[in-house]
This record gives C-alpha cells, structure tokens and sequence, in this order.
C-alpha cells in the first residue's frame, strides 16, 4: 500500500524520466531493460560546449552546456584558438555532467553522435577527437551528424511536424533557408552570399560600443541591438533591405553593413564624438537596423514560401514554416515573419530558446 501511494504520487504526471528514476531507486538499470537506443551527442561546433543524452523517442534523460559568450564579448568576437582552448578545459566536464545528469552509464549508450561539421575547425575538432578516443575506449558506434540538419530537425523534438516544412536558420553563423523532405533529405533554397545576420548584428553592435551601454554590457550583439531598439525611432533612417530585385531566395548582410557603418561615422562627426563613445542615436540605428534586417529576412522567406507553394514542394493546406537559430528570438524579426507566414496561410514555429541556439540535445 505504501508503495503504491509512492508510486501514485511519483506517477501523479507520469513522465519516462520519472519511471526510470523510480525503478532506479529499487536497482533496476532501466536503460537496459526497456531502452534499445541511448544517445550521447556531443556538440562544439562554434562557442558552445555542449552534451545530451536523448532516449529513442526523444525524451531529454540529461544535458549540459558551457557557453563561451562572455569571454568572447570581452575580446570582440570569437579568436578559434581561444574557443578551441575553451572547449579543451570543459568538455570533460560537460560530458560527464550531462551523463550524471541523466544517471545513464557510458557502458549503457548505444552510440555516440557528434557534430562533424560545418563550423570552426579548431573548435570541431576538440569534439571530433574527444568523441573518438569515447568511441574506441566504449566500443560504441559513433554517429557524425552534420550541425544544420540538427538545427533543421529540433523542431520535432517539440512538435509534430509531417515533412516536407520548410526552415529558415538564423544565427551568428548561419543564415540558410531549406526544405527538408526528409531526415537526410535537404533542399538548400537559399543562404546568405555574404555574412550571417547575427554576425552583422554583433558587428553594428560592436560599432556603436554597445558593451558600454549600462543596459546592454552582458547582452550578445544581437539582443543588444533588439534592446536599444525598443528606445529608438526607427523611421529616422532609412536603410534599404538588400537584393530587393534578386530573383532568388538568397541572403545578403554584408553591404547593408557597409552602409551602417558609413551612417554611424557621419554620425560620430554629427555629434562631434570619438569612435568608441556611445551616440545620441544609437536607439535610432538599433531600431532601423533592425526593422531592415527583419524585412529582408522576411521578404527572401516569402519568396521561398512561394516557390515551394508554387512547385507544390509544400502541402498548400498546411504548410509549415520552422524558424531557428539565436537571431529567430528577436521578438521583431519573428513578427516580420508572422505577416509573411499569415498572408502565406502557412504555420510558424520555433522551437523553445534552448534549443534554438547551439546544444547537444540536438545532436543526440
Ligand atoms: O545560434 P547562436 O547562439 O550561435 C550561433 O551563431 O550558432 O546565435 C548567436 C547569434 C549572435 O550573433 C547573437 O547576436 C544573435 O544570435 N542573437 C540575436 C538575439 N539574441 C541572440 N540577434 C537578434 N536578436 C536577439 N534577441
Ligand atoms: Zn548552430
């Protein structure tokens, strides 16, 4: 009787985790008795150290992450050899923390799955050569997963989604519009020629010395700008979106950039400021750079929109538009796109801020 009330009680919102931990209590090793797969995926692709431990059917048994932002703020951007020293020092740790975390032993994996690629060679490597001294010392099967389909297929973990969707990437590192069709089954529409937006968001943002603003000093560039934008105006400049008149879904940030950057020193001269000190209008800057940004993200997806819809590569009824990566968290990028995907009768979906950005849930 006892029991069973312990167990009504532990069971109240029954959750797999739950029941391993239960059954752990009492010894069994559950991993064994009732899973076939138990993935450890390992990610270190840019800044991010980070592990997971995933169950066949998606269930998060553990992770854990060590992020690098901070040390990278200081510096201005991200040195390769910095972050590959840092992904040296965590990734032990980080490893074993996610597999503590979800109380799995390494004898218990089924496989090991690991970004190869793309991203900076210094830094896959650390997880590549990491993850095949694992392998070789647990005899286990190693997985190579590449870092964008992971991005492109977390949505699943959240939300039932049918293929075909289609997904837009945004982030520091990655700007790519593709259908996927399948698990393994790409069709790359559109990326940027150039540079990332995050990456040109981090670099405005940079310009206009916005680690020295009191609101902003421990914001990546990115939330920075979105921050200062909510304060500005931003009809007092007019930056035009890039490749209005390209027929194609590509993406392009780094003469838009350019631009900015002209703007910000007539500025300087304007205000008769040094480089390096904070402008009257930088609000105004955040928020047209923004609002420039978000409708060129938007109108080159709104063509991609098109064409699936026009090639029938979409379902016409219930199509399905996943947006991803650190920049789909900027609250009016997302909006920008909300009008495309209402006027498109299409469905929008991101997946939660965790696993928008880099993580090891994604690999497993
Ligand atoms: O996905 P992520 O964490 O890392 C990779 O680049 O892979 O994305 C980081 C990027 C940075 O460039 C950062 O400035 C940008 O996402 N970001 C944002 C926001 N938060 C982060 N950009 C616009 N608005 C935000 N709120
Ligand atoms: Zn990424």
């Amino acid at each position: 009787m006892l029991i069973l009330n312990k167990t009504a009680g532990v069971f109240s919102k029954p959750s797999k985790r739950n029941m391993y931990e239960f059954l752990r209590s009492f010894n069994f090793h559950p991993g064994k008795l009732f899973l076939h797969k138990l993935v450890l995926g390992i990610e270190t692709s840019c800044d991010d150290t980070a592990a997971a431990v995933v169950d066949e059917t998606g269930n998060v048994l553990g992770e854990a992450i060590h992020s690098q932002t901070e040390v990278h703020l200081k510096t201005g951007g991200i040195i390769p050899s910095v972050a590959q020293q840092l992904h040296r020092e965590n990734i032990q740790r980080i490893v074993q923390e996610a597999l503590s975390a979800s109380k799995v032993s390494p004898s218990e994996l089924s496989a090991i799955a690991t970004t190869i690629k793309p991203g900076l060679a210094l830094s896959l490597g650390v997880g590549l050569s990491f993850s095949l001294q694992l392998v070789d010392q647990l005899k286990k099967p190693f997985i190579p997963i590449h870092h964008m389909e992971a991005h492109a297929l977390t949505i699943r973990l959240t939300n039932k989604v049918e293929f075909p969707f289609l997904v837009l990437l945004i982030s520091g590192g990655h700007c790519l519009l593709a259908l996927v069709r399948g698990v393994s089954d790409f069709l790359l529409l559109g990326k940027s020629l150039d540079i990332a937006p995050g990456d040109m968001l981090d670099k405005v943002a940079r310009r206009l010395s916005l680690i020295k603003h009191p609101e902003c000093s421990t914001m990546s560039g990115g939330k920075a700008i979105e921050h200062l934008a909510k304060q500005g105006n931003k009809l007092h400049f007019d930056f035009k979106p890039p490749m209005q008149h390209a027929k194609n879904c590509d993406f392009s940030f780094s003469g838009l950039h350019h631009i900015i950057d002209k703007m910000i020193m007539q500025k300087e001269k304007e205000e008769g400021i040094e480089k390096g000190q904070i402008l009257s209008s930088a609000a105004d800057i955040a928020a047209a750079v923004q609002h420039t940004v978000a409708c060129h993200i938007a109108k080159r997806t709104h063509r991609a929109i098109l064409f699936c819809k026009q090639r029938d590569l979409l379902c016409q009824s219930n199509a399905v538009l996943v947006v991803s990566g650190g920049v789909a968290s900027n609250l009016h990028i997302r909006k920008a796109l909300e009008i495309v995907t209402d006027a498109t009768q299409c469905t929008l979906l991101c997946p939660p801020p965790r696993l928008c950005t880099d993580n090891g849930v994604m690999i497993a």
